[in-house]
């Protein structure tokens, strides 16, 4: 017999099957998810979440296909992200660290607050990042972020308006422009993927 539990979702409360994500949970309550969901994998953080289990006095965030729904558990799903992300040529991506400030100028305006911090579903330092960003470490911000999803949480609650992911992930790109020899993990999947490697696993996948 399978078990049920009950979430509070938007306020009203349902039976969903246990073991299952909180996507699959909205998929069960008939909630088609058009926005809110992309990748299902962790990684392109389109399904934030506001949550809280019975256990727990204060909401967290979280990511909704990386989260099992519990008893007693409330949720809110969260807006996407709507901040302006700068546009540079790459030809342009040489590491100079007053690029980072150059482009997105008003992360100097940092007061400290850690309200980026306490929200990322991640668990990034992310004001340690901005504060490395203020003094020009590119590859101390490009650590920083490295498991950002670009859920765009921080970026929402920072009252500077300051854009911390988007600084990450510029870190990033100018990071891997000095260091071009780092991507030769990513070059080897590639030349599997055009080699025929992983169609027989792709076919499989799609076809079940
Ligand atoms: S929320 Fe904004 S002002 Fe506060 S620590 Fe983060 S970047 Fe700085
Ligand atoms: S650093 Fe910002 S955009 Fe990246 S995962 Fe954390 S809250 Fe989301
Ligand atoms: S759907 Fe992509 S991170 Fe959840």
């Amino acid at each position: 017999m399978s078990h049920s539990v009950t979430i509070e979702f938007d306020g009203s409360s349902h039976s969903v099957p246990e073991g299952i994500t909180v996507i699959q949970a909205m998929w069960h309550l008939g909630r088609p998810m058009i926005h809110g969901v992309g990748c299902l994998g962790g990684v392109c953080g389109a399904c934030t979440i506001t949550m809280r289990s019975s256990s727990q006095t204060e909401s967290q965030t979280a990511l909704a296909c990386q989260t099992m729904v519990e008893d007693s558990m409330a949720l809110t799903f969260l807006p996407p992200d709507a901040s302006k992300k700068v546009m540079t040529p790459l030809s342009a991506d040489v590491a100079d660290e007053k690029k980072m400030i150059h482009f997105y100028p008003e992360t100097r305006r940092c007061v400290a607050c850690q309200a980026c911090t306490t929200i990322c579903p991640q668990g990034i330092d992310v004001m340690e990042g901005v504060r490395a960003a203020i003094n020009g470490e590119i590859s101390a911000v490009a650590e920083k972020f490295t498991s950002c999803v670009m859920c765009g949480l921080c970026s929402m609650v920072c009252d500077a308006r300051i854009r911390p992911h988007r600084v990450g992930i510029y870190a990033r790109r100018l990071s891997v422009a000095a260091h071009p020899g780092s991507a030769d993990q990513l070059f080897t999947r590639i030349d599997e993927i055009n080699t025929g490697k992983y169609t027989e696993e792709w076919e499989r996948v799609m076809s079940s």
